[in-house]
């Protein structure tokens, strides 16, 4: 890769996951709704994805009902030695991950210390082979109790997950440093309350506004927490946000742009903002708008059929850099590919990006990139291929795919070049 490329030293180069998408073995509000929904959405599968252009490939296993149960998952529970040397081998000094609240505390004020040693030793492992570690307390999973309580719908149920993450910031104390308090709020509202995809399942325009005002309260509750047992805590949100642009001169779809961008990527982030001490991002794609409607190009589409505009990603850096003022994390940025054809490509786009926003300015500190391993796609189960290494389902042997093999050399490079 040309010198063009100038990364500081400290940049941190990683990759992501969350507890339950890798872990095996959880049980939280997913799990019994999975296999309540599992034989449905094999059954459903081919008329959801059986436009997609892939679908003769991914059809055996989008239609078997134990696509759709996190089960095992990738067993990375017990074999994170396996996960860390996966890490190393791509020259990475950073990984983000999630931590089970359903595990820390399977009932009410019940604390598992085999599961905060589990996390514990995760942590001393990373730091072992210099790789900072970046928490996640919520990433979509709540424990039964808490769900059954009202979740996030409730106001009053906040202090609990403020009670968690206290418990589990002073356990794990000093030793990590970047905590992000929520993973996309919205995208987490809006598909259990609001779409009724996963669970609970609602369909009520009023509880997701709920869960949203609330989560914005509980990330401010939380940050202060964290802040309270030692200022030099690291404390963001994982916010998805797009490029909105329009595709014509129409002035509906300039204003629409506007207003999608106003409701999308900053609603929730001015109501936290002022206790994020970074930004985290979660890149994936843009939406073109024409009229009041996103319509998106077609011919460029990933396996789940997300139109492919990685580039597209420094002027999502640019806009949050000049309103926010405050350095931006990649907490997130990916693409379900499962012949591996289009990552290399996807990452050699994002790191020019990358570039040409820090050369404008954009306090970039990091890249962590979704996900280390093929992983358990929520309701869509596992048929979706995010990882750099791909998993044997039934053997659980990790591969590097060759555009993480090349990954890991131009980290390698971009690191030495610093
Ligand atoms: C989520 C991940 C998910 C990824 C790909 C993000 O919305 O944080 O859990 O696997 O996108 O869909």
């Amino acid at each position: 890769m040309a010198t063009k490329y100038k990364f500081p030293k400290r940049f941190l180069w990683g990759a992501a996951t969350s507890a339950h998408q890798v872990e095996g073995g959880t049980s939280n509000q997913w799990t019994s709704w999975e296999h309540h929904n599992a034989p449905t959405l094999a059954a459903q599968s081919q008329y959801v994805y059986g436009s997609l252009d892939n679908w003769d490939s991914l059809k055996a296993e989008a239609q078997k009902p134990s696509n759709y149960l996190s089960g095992r998952a990738v067993d990375s529970y017990n074999r994170i030695e396996d996960d860390v040397a996966l890490i190393k081998k791509m020259n990475m000094n950073a990984y983000r991950f999630s931590i089970e609240w359903s595990r820390v505390e399977p009932s009410e004020n019940t604390w598992d210390s085999d599961a905060i040693d589990h996390y514990k030793d995760y942590i001393k492992l990373l730091k072992k082979h210099d790789i900072e570690p970046i928490i996640t307390l919520f990433h979509f999973t709540l424990p039964d109790w808490f769900q059954s309580i009202g979740g996030f719908a409730k106001r009053r149920n906040v202090k609990y997950f403020e009670r968690f993450a206290r418990k589990i910031v002073s356990e794990l104390g000093v030793t990590i440093r970047y905590i992000v308090t929520i993973n996309e709020p919205e995208v987490y509202a809006s598909a259990s309350y609001y779409q009724g995809d996963w669970p609970p399942n609602l369909t009520s325009r009023y509880k997701w506004w709920r869960v949203i005002n609330n989560l914005a309260y509980a990330h401010r509750r939380v940050a202060r927490t964290i802040h309270g047992l030692n200022r030099r805590y690291r404390v963001s949100i994982a916010k998805n946000s797009s490029y909105f642009y329009p595709g014509d001169d129409a002035w509906l779809s300039r204003l629409s742009a506007r207003v999608m961008q106003y409701t999308h990527n900053d609603y929730f982030l001015k109501k936290v903002i002022k206790s994020c001490d970074y930004i985290g991002l979660n890149y994936y794609f843009s939406n073109r708008v024409y009229g009041y409607r996103v319509h998106n190009q077609q011919d460029n589409l990933s396996d789940l059929a997300w139109s492919m505009d990685p580039s597209d990603i420094q002027f999502v850096l640019e806009q949050l850099s000049s309103k926010y003022k405050l350095p931006i994390l990649i907490t997130e940025n990916g693409l379900a590919d499962s012949d591996d054809s289009r990552r290399k490509w996807w990452i050699s786009e994002t790191i020019s990006a990358m570039q040409s926003a820090r050369n404008n300015g954009v306090d970039l500190i990091g890249y962590l990139h979704w996900s280390l391993l093929d992983n358990f796609e929520w309701n869509k189960g596992y048929w979706p291929k995010f990882g750099l290494a791909s998993v044997n389902k039934d053997t659980l042997d990790r591969t590097l795919r060759p555009s993480a093999v090349w990954f890991g050399k131009i980290i390698k490079y971009l690191r030495q070049a610093s």
